[in-house]
């Protein structure tokens, strides 16, 4: 099935008032890239005024990370609910980052996921494997098991995106080889498809993610089941961002 390839833009923990310049130009940009849909998920402290700066342009605006309640005595936390308020109309969750510096386990990144769709923000579920799973050949058991565990009921094309991301891979500038990628997709494709059956797993996104740049976007993106790219550093300078999805 042919899906329509989202790019989405990850931040991180960067960008302040003066970065909106960036995310305008990307706006501006994206009127002309018809083929592919826009995403960009700034720190939260920036998500009112870019979705304000970016309104009426085809560049979507999502939060990195959500609480699993709406609201209550959580200190430092944002809900979906607020992430919605403020403009969001996506999430990531589950990102290796949140992984492994705050300890989220699949079971809460699919509580993160519920509180997402419960919104009405679609949920960008993040996997992967380490270079130790992935040395020990343990890949497709590593992420098919975190799939199975994050997926949040009600999941399907229009509310869910997988991006599989090998941590190894992340901001590094190491890609794991094409037949690696296609493999880990193929195999992502399939569990989807068992999980959630053909109706509802085979339109779900598929997201690559890990090092990708203009210089090799071309290529990760035309493997089968590569319905796009999460893009951490690259998407910080606008060029590169719509060069990204120029090659898709
Ligand atoms: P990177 O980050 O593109 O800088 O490797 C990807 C991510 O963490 O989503």
């Amino acid at each position: 099935m042919a899906l329509k390839p989202l790019i989405a833009g990850n931040w991180k923990m960067n960008g302040v008032g003066a970065s909106l310049d960036e995310a305008r130009a990307i706006a501006e940009g994206a009127a002309a890239l018809t083929s592919v849909d826009l995403l960009l998920c700034p720190p939260a402290t920036l998500i009112g005024r870019m979705a304000a700066r970016c309104a009426g342009t085809p560049l979507a605006i999502g939060g990195q990370d959500c609480h699993t309640e709406i609201a209550g005595a959580f200190t430092g936390d944002v809900s979906a609910a607020m992430l919605a308020d403020a403009g969001a109309s996506h999430v990531i969750v589950g990102h290796s980052e949140r992984r492994t510096l705050h300890g989220e386990t699949s079971a809460l990144v699919r509580q993160k996921a519920e509180a997402a769709l419960a919104q009405g923000l679609v949920a960008i579920i993040c996997i992967g494997e380490t270079l130790a799973e992935r040395e020990a050949g343990r890949t497709l058991a590593v992420v098919i098991d975190q799939l199975q565990a994050s997926l949040p009921a009600g999941a399907d094309g229009h509310t869910v995106v997988i991006a599989y991301e090998p941590v190894w891979a992340i901001g590094t500038g190491k890609t794991p080889t094409s037949a690696d990628v296609a493999e880990v997709h193929a195999g992502l494709r399939a569990e989807l498809v068992r999980l959630l059956g053909a109706d509802k797993g085979a339109p779900v996104r598929l997201l690559y993610g890990g090092s990708v740049k203009p210089s090799n976007a071309a290529e990760l993106m035309a493997l089968p089941d590569v319905n796009g790219a999460l893009v951490g550093g690259a998407s910080l300078k606008s060029a590169d961002f719509l060069a990204i999805a120029a090659a898709v």
